[in-house]
């Protein structure tokens, strides 16, 4: 086998399998790594030209009932600074957001049962209310179908659930008392309800394998989520990973291009956590084919309180604020800024007829 054959293979099928996709993890060389990083960028282009689209980022709540073993605001760290945003909080986010032109607004939070199935439902109705024209994008983590489907009924659109890992054995040891059986079900629950649905997978987690980030390679293409956040693994310090090595820039951006020649049709951010290993990180990203950026609209004094990671970037150009200088680094790598809705190209053909 030669790489760039399976490579050429991926560009013209959008497919591959099992032990071409190994053979490309465990045998890529630099030349071949360029090479890669070319044809997700044309397949990019292909499909949504040079754009790049932006989400306002409002992170509401940092309680969660779950105890991710990598994740800094899991239940267990007594240090982190709890807070919950109010409803009214909520809704100024937004109307920042649509001041500085935001159209979709990605609501994302722990597993927090404070706010409830009606809490979240008024919520969101509150935000269709006021602005019918723009996406209200959940990511709650998981519920039964019914609360994913009276929230659909409210107005959210679309939803965000990584499966984090596809290996079974490998989320298990990340995920003390939860299922991955569940995780699973969760995804296939929101799509069929009707969202468009974002899964995906930290790169660099401890014990994980080339043969694992195969997995998850498979298993996105078998699901096919609509959206799919791909970012490296930081440690943070009052975890049980926080020794542990973090993810590197050079293979998130190389599972970022795989993900785009598999899946050509999928919006792919260039995540907060690759900006965060690398100042251009976010650049880089895009360059291999990610095509979505979601910088942070919460309230200032709460944003380092949403620590997932050490280092993770809240100001600056991870800051909804500072809408012209993201603009200006992605303008400057060669990309457009689009500020609209952003659908997934397939899910509007099937639902608009497009
Ligand atoms: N490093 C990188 N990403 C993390 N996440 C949580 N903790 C970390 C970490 N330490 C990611 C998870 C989660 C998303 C919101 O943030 O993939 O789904
Ligand atoms: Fe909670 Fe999500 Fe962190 Fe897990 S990754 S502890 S579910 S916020």
């Amino acid at each position: 086998m030669i790489v760039k054959d399976i490579i050429n293979k991926l560009y013209k099928e959008n497919n591959a399998n099992k032990e071409e996709l190994l053979f490309v993890l465990n045998n890529l060389n630099n030349e071949d790594k360029e090479y890669l990083i070319e044809k997700a960028n044309e397949i990019r282009i292909d499909n949504y030209g040079n754009k790049v689209y932006m989400r306002g980022l409002i992170e509401f709540t940092n309680y969660c009932s779950k105890n991710c073993l990598y994740c800094g605001i899991r239940a267990e760290n007594k240090k982190a600074e709890r807070y919950r945003l109010t409803e009214e909080q909520i809704l100024e986010c937004v109307d920042l957001g649509d001041k500085l032109g935001y159209k979709t607004y990605v609501l994302q939070g722990g597993e927090d049962f404070y706010f409830t199935d009606e809490k979240m439902v008024s919520i969101i109705k509150k935000i269709k209310k006021k602005y019918p024209q723009n996406v209200v994008t959940l990511s709650i983590g998981e519920r039964s179908f019914n609360s994913y489907k009276k929230m659909f009924e409210a107005g959210a659109e679309r939803f965000l659930l990584r499966h984090e890992t596809a290996s079974k054995e490998l989320y298990n040891k990340l995920h003390p008392n939860s299922s991955f059986k569940n995780r699973i079900q969760c995804l296939k629950n929101l799509k069929k309800i009707g969202y468009q649905v974002g899964a995906g997978f930290m790169v660099g987690i401890p014990e994980q394998t080339n043969e694992n980030l195969v997995e998850d390679l498979l298993f996105l293409k078998e699901f096919k989520p609509h959206m799919c956040g791909i970012g490296p693994f930081i440690p943070h310090k009052d975890t049980p990973l926080k020794n542990e090595k973090g993810g590197t820039l050079e293979k998130t951006i190389i599972m970022l291009a795989l993900v785009r020649l598999l899946l050509p049709e999928v919006l792919l951010p260039a995540t907060t956590a690759l900006g965060s290993i690398d100042s251009n990180g976010r650049e880089k990203g895009i360059k291999a084919g990610a095509n979505v950026v979601m910088p942070n609209l919460s309230p200032i004094n709460v944003r380092n309180k949403y620590s997932l990671y050490d280092g993770k970037l809240s100001i600056g150009d991870e800051a909804a604020e500072c809408k012209i200088c993201i603009e200006s680094r992605i303008k400057k790598a060669g990309f457009t800024v689009d500020i609209c809705r952003g659908d997934n190209v397939s899910w509007l053909k099937e639902h608009k007829n497009i």
